[in-house]
């Protein structure tokens, strides 16, 4: 991928109309046919609704509470992401530029293949592209979403840091609405799973509840992953994960290697945009979008959810 282009994929895959970059293609039949365990832990989102924070979240309770541990291990190795070696350009794969040690070298189905069970596995793709075992064996899925407002916002900072993408912003909103970025379109995606929201191997959690009432969203959790916290455990766990803690914790907030991405295109250390743990709040679309963008979300989002179980929530 170039960088400081718009990231925009080359390929939409269907029945989804998922928008991937073409290096994405040939592992679709390795992820369809990949080996799903009764004890693994699926964690699946749009990016950047809230995955770092979940994974966190649900390691720790997953690994009754072992601080030790997480703070030792990044969360990249501990929750690896399924399809991240799937989605890089060949360039980075093949270490065109062997200096670069910012991105994880190694064949991340691979590696999720070889962990010990219980697996925490990370994913975008939408319930479409899932591996087909997920439907047979049914492990634990919690699916995180957000208010696609903060969510392209976050994703336009996330690009100008990870691609130093220096597009317009306008021009980079107009993208998310008309699903060219990649891992769009947002609505399908969450629709694809809000519609088995039944089943009872799924649980959904949103970025807003997180931020509202975390105490009740580890409450409602580790029931799911049937564990029992105390009071004093879940307001310990509340603290661990608050904005502030996270974003000072190195084993999450890639620092290292964001650093390593500032330098690589010579971005500017101080603009607090441009890290991974950004800003962390509910609405703040409302200070960077324009009265007549935000317009556009509302009228893209009424025309996607019409008629479905979403309309007008
Ligand atoms: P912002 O860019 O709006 O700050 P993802 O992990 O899916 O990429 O999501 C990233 C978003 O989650 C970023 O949003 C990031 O700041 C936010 N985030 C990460 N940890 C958080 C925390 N502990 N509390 C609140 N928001 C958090």
């Amino acid at each position: 991928r170039m960088p400081g282009l718009m990231p925009v994929g080359d390929v939409r895959i269907q029945p989804s109309g998922l928008v991937m970059p073409k290096e994405f293609v040939p592992d679709i039949d390795r992820i369809r046919e990949f080996e799903v365990r009764p004890d693994d832990v699926w964690l699946i989102s749009f990016p950047k609704c809230g995955t770092t924070w979940s994974q966190e979240l649900i390691w720790l309770i997953g690994n009754d509470l072992d601080y030790e541990a997480s703070n030792k291990k990044l969360l990249l190795s501990r929750f690896p992401f399924l399809e991240a070696w799937s989605i890089l350009g060949d360039d980075l794969k093949q270490g065109e530029n062997p200096e670069d040690e910012w991105f994880f070298r190694a064949d991340t189905i691979e590696y999720i293949k070889d962990q010990p069970s219980p697996r925490y596995i990370k994913t975008h793709l939408p319930a479409s592209l899932l591996p087909e075992q997920i439907w047979t064996v049914k492990p634990k899925i919690i699916y995180v979403t957000r208010n696609p407002k903060d969510a392209a916002v976050s994703y336009y900072h996330h690009h100008r840091l990870w691609n130093g993408y220096s597009g317009i912003y306008p021009l980079f909103m107009q993208a998310f609405l008309e699903d060219k970025l990649v891992y769009c379109p947002f609505w399908e995606h969450v629709l694809s799973y809000k519609t088995l929201e039944n089943n009872e191997n799924l649980l959904i959690n949103s970025y807003e509840e997180m931020k509202k009432d975390m105490p009740s969203v580890i409450q409602k959790t580790a029931k799911f992953l049937g564990k029992t916290l105390s009071e004093d455990e879940i307001t310990k766990l509340a603290e661990h994960l608050s904005f502030k803690n996270m974003k000072g914790n190195g084993a999450i907030n890639g620092e290292e290697v964001v650093e390593q991405v500032r330098q690589r295109y010579k971005l500017d250390s101080s603009d607090p945009g441009l890290c991974f743990i950004r800003k962390g709040e509910v609405d703040s679309w409302k200070e960077e979008m324009t009265p007549d963008i935000a317009k556009q979300f509302d009228v893209w989002t009424a025309k996607k959810t019409k008629g479905t179980i979403l309309e007008n929530k």
